[in-house]
């Protein structure tokens, strides 16, 4: 198959994306363009001044950056605009359902009132499903570095509104900031009906994946990288079922590695974990969902194991049983097509 017909096939290939922070998708243009309208002064007045803060040497410096970005959205047509532009790449990307992360704590830190941030971004995701067909949900971000209380004041503002959240997350620095910190929140989130996945071994210690598993019992880790580490555990998730939502091109960029191939996903893969693949801070990482599946087949993944972690990202989504079914057949078509 040609470069042409691989990108072709990577980008029909049904996916669901289980691991994108809609603030992540921020394109610097619209970042300046948002702070012009909402009269946030920014220190870059081009987007190529803005570009060239985008190298970084580790996690928090991403965050710096990323937070600082975050600053200019102040309205819920800014929540509705951001996550259109976001469900516009992933559709052109063959995402045909998407589960994305927002940072409440943030945003209310900011100012804004989260019932406009959640009104602006359900908004966004209705009118996605009618332009593009992508189905979707929201998954609160716990921000772990932020006070414990205002995770707690999270949910009491979100208490009523559980039913326009499909589940909990944990985000942002994660060395000194273990999920055994988060137990209350996760349960009181678990007795809410949300479902649990966090962000562990990404710069953490494959203990942090083990807690995240033990005492938040999520459901899906993301990252999960340095689960590699501790072989036991690598078979205990792979047993379990339980996906890893990996981004490998957000993996280089924050050097959690210095190179793909130095990314154990072949590893995992062999030991039976169901991995995803996603883009989560698209508009940082240099790339969205299919530029992460490319970046792999570039590194030697065949057409057949990318066409399997679509379908792992399908199975490890929250869809009803009729969504999986109607997926499950969009998948098979995909395959009888690039595959047979
Ligand atoms: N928030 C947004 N992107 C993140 C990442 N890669 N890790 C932790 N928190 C994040
Ligand atoms: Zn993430």
């Amino acid at each position: 198959m040609g470069e042409q017909d691989v990108s072709e096939a990577v980008r029909s290939l049904p996916k669901a994306e289980l691991h994108v922070h809609i603030e992540g998708t921020l394109e610097p243009g619209l970042a300046l363009d948002l702070a012009k309208r909402n009269g946030v002064s920014l220190p870059w007045a081009t987007i190529d001044e803005l570009r060239r803060q985008y190298e970084f040497g580790d996690l928090q410096s991403f965050l710096d950056l990323y937070y600082q970005l975050m600053g200019t959205l102040a309205s819920a047509d800014d929540f509705h605009d951001l996550m259109l532009a976001y469900l516009a790449h992933a559709a052109a990307d063959g995402v045909r359902h998407a589960e994305i992360f927002f940072d409440p704590q943030v945003h209310i830190r900011n100012g804004l009132d989260i019932d406009a941030v959640m009104d602006g971004l359900l908004s966004g995701l209705a009118e996605g499903r009618k332009r593009f067909g992508i189905t979707g949900g929201l998954i609160l971000s716990i921000v772990r570095d932020l006070p414990i209380e205002s995770a707690d004041s999270v949910l009491d503002a979100v208490q009523n509104r559980a039913g326009d959240l499909l589940g909990i997350g944990l985000d942002s620095a994660e060395v000194g900031y273990p999920p055994s910190l988060f137990v209350h929140v996760y349960d009181r989130a678990r007795e809410m009906g949300l479902h649990c996945v966090a962000h562990a071994g990404e710069e953490g210690s494959s203990d942090y994946v083990a807690q995240a598993l033990d005492l938040l019992h999520a459901e899906r880790i993301d990252h999960g990288v340095h689960a590699i580490d501790d072989p036991a555990l690598v078979a205990r998730i792979a047993r379990s079922g339980i996906a890893l939502t990996a981004c490998p091109l957000s993996n280089r960029r924050l050097q959690v590695v210095k190179d793909l191939h130095d990314l154990p996903l072949q590893e995992f893969l062999r030991a039976g974990v169901p991995v995803t693949v996603n883009s989560d801070d698209p508009a940082y990482f240099g790339g969205y969902i299919a530029d992460n599946y490319a970046a792999l087949e570039k590194i030697g993944f065949s057409l057949e194991q990318l066409g399997a972690i679509a379908l792992n990202s399908i199975h490890a989504s929250f869809i009803s049983p009729d969504e999986m079914r109607d997926l499950e057949a969009q998948y098979a078509s995909w395959k009888a097509r690039y595959l047979n």
